[in-house]
């Protein structure tokens, strides 16, 4: 079967169908119908509660079972458990808040400088009960992160590294195995905070040896909810954070205090179809592992051109810095900040926004990266992010419009 072009791929997102240019994927993406209309069928034809014997809440119940086992097929684990919920932001303050309960004073803490707020709050308030916070510094002239700067911190104590595997800011692909394999060595854990590497790229939460792996289901063009993906032994020894009475065996509603979003686990499981569609594979046969990968593999296929041409005209105009590496390389995303030298960035974006082509100005809740770069965090960078339903000819329209303004 052959892989779809890029006309019928954005014909399946209704939201595509204006004459808006959507660069502000970093933020949010766009949803396949598929998703929306399941959604919606949920809504109107199941919308009863789970748990119960009879058929309409049994078939509720396999929906939100079912959405659970594709989240870890998504994520690339044979026995991880995926846990969902409303944002990667609650699910990190869930896991931090679980391991208060089991850490000691003056167990350490490693954060990454390039990290979102989502990956680094939630671990800085236990402080409070005495753990220490290291912090791991990005390489500043290549805006990268590398796990050569991780090294000299860790040690005995290290108890978690918490680390964006992609910045949302600068677009620089983290090496997470090494990562891995660096912490494991100190009998550490790795929470991964995926949410701007997974709209682009298959996650391989085995392949890496990641111990807790997070990312944004609306970014990654499903409905509002995030997934959590944990390895079982280690969920099995912290405390959960939902009712006493929970089983301890039910390891994913350990951890999703007031479950997960019905409606939004139907969402979940229909983007199996769309994932099916861009691999060229039956959309109504089950979304397999290598599905997913060659569906994103052909994502991947489908930036790199972008990502190619933007970094190039971005590189090459005078007074512009690119605020992350400005190079196309499997170690990046297209997700492309940068600032200009004489204008600030919240005009860049409101003039922008005249041409109807959307993007963001900010600091993208990286705000110590922020400050580390010299910026002042509010009126921060442009940013310009795109996933696989994007053209080359809006990149084209993008430098058009900067032209006029640059
Ligand atoms: C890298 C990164 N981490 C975490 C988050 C927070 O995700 P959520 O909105 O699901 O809480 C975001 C959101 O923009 C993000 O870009």
């Amino acid at each position: 079967m052959s892989l779809p072009d890029i006309p019928s791929i954005r014909s399946r997102f209704p939201g595509l169908a204006g004459d808006w240019v959507f660069l502000e994927n970093a933020g949010g993406s766009q949803v396949p119908r598929c998703v929306a209309d399941a959604v919606h069928r949920y809504l109107t034809e199941t919308y009863v509660q789970l748990g119960a014997g009879y058929a309409r809440s049994r078939a509720c119940t396999r929906t939100v079972e079912g959405a659970h086992e594709f989240a870890a097929v998504l994520a690339g684990t044979k026995d991880g458990v995926a846990v969902l919920g409303p944002s990667t932001t609650v699910l990190l303050n869930t896991l931090a808040s679980c391991y208060a309960g089991v850490l000691e004073p003056g167990r350490e803490i490693i954060l990454a400088r390039t990290g979102h707020e989502a990956n680094l709050g939630c671990w800085k308030r236990l402080e409070r009960q005495g753990c220490v916070i290291r912090w791991w510094d990005f390489d500043r002239k290549t805006f990268t992160l590398q796990p050569a700067g991780l090294q000299s911190l860790l040690n005995e104590r290290t108890a978690i590294v918490a680390l964006p595997h992609a910045s949302n800011l600068l677009g620089h692909v983290v090496d997470l195995k090494e990562v891995c394999r660096l912490t494991h060595a100190v009998g550490a854990k790795v929470v991964a905070d995926g949410v701007a590497f997974a709209p682009h790229r298959a996650v391989r939460f085995d392949e890496w040896g990641v111990d807790w792996y997070a990312w944004s289901a609306y970014k990654v063009y499903g409905p509002h909810m995030a997934v959590l993906v944990g390895r079982p032994d280690q969920m099995a020894a912290l405390p959960g954070a939902n009712h006493f009475f929970i089983p301890p065996g039910e390891l994913a509603y350990k951890f999703e205090p007031g479950g997960a979003n019905h409606e939004g686990c139907a969402g979940l499981l229909a983007l199996g179809k769309h994932l099916a569609f861009l691999a060229g594979a039956p959309e109504d046969a089950d979304c397999t592992r290598g599905t997913v990968e060659a569906a994103f593999a052909r994502m991947q296929d489908l930036e790199k051109p972008l990502l190619a041409r933007l970094l190039e005209y971005l590189g090459n105009k005078p007074g512009v810095r690119i605020i992350g590496p400005a190079t196309a390389g499997d170690d990046r995303v297209g997700t492309v900040s940068f600032v200009h030298d004489r204008l600030p960035s919240r005009e860049i974006a409101a003039r922008v926004d005249r041409s109807r082509v959307a993007l963001r100005h900010g600091h993208m809740y990286a705000y110590h990266l922020c400050e580390d770069l010299g910026l002042d965090p509010e009126d921060g960078v442009v940013r310009v992010s795109f996933v696989h339903y994007n053209t080359l000819g809006e990149i084209e329209e993008l430098i058009g419009v900067l032209e006029g303004i640059l």
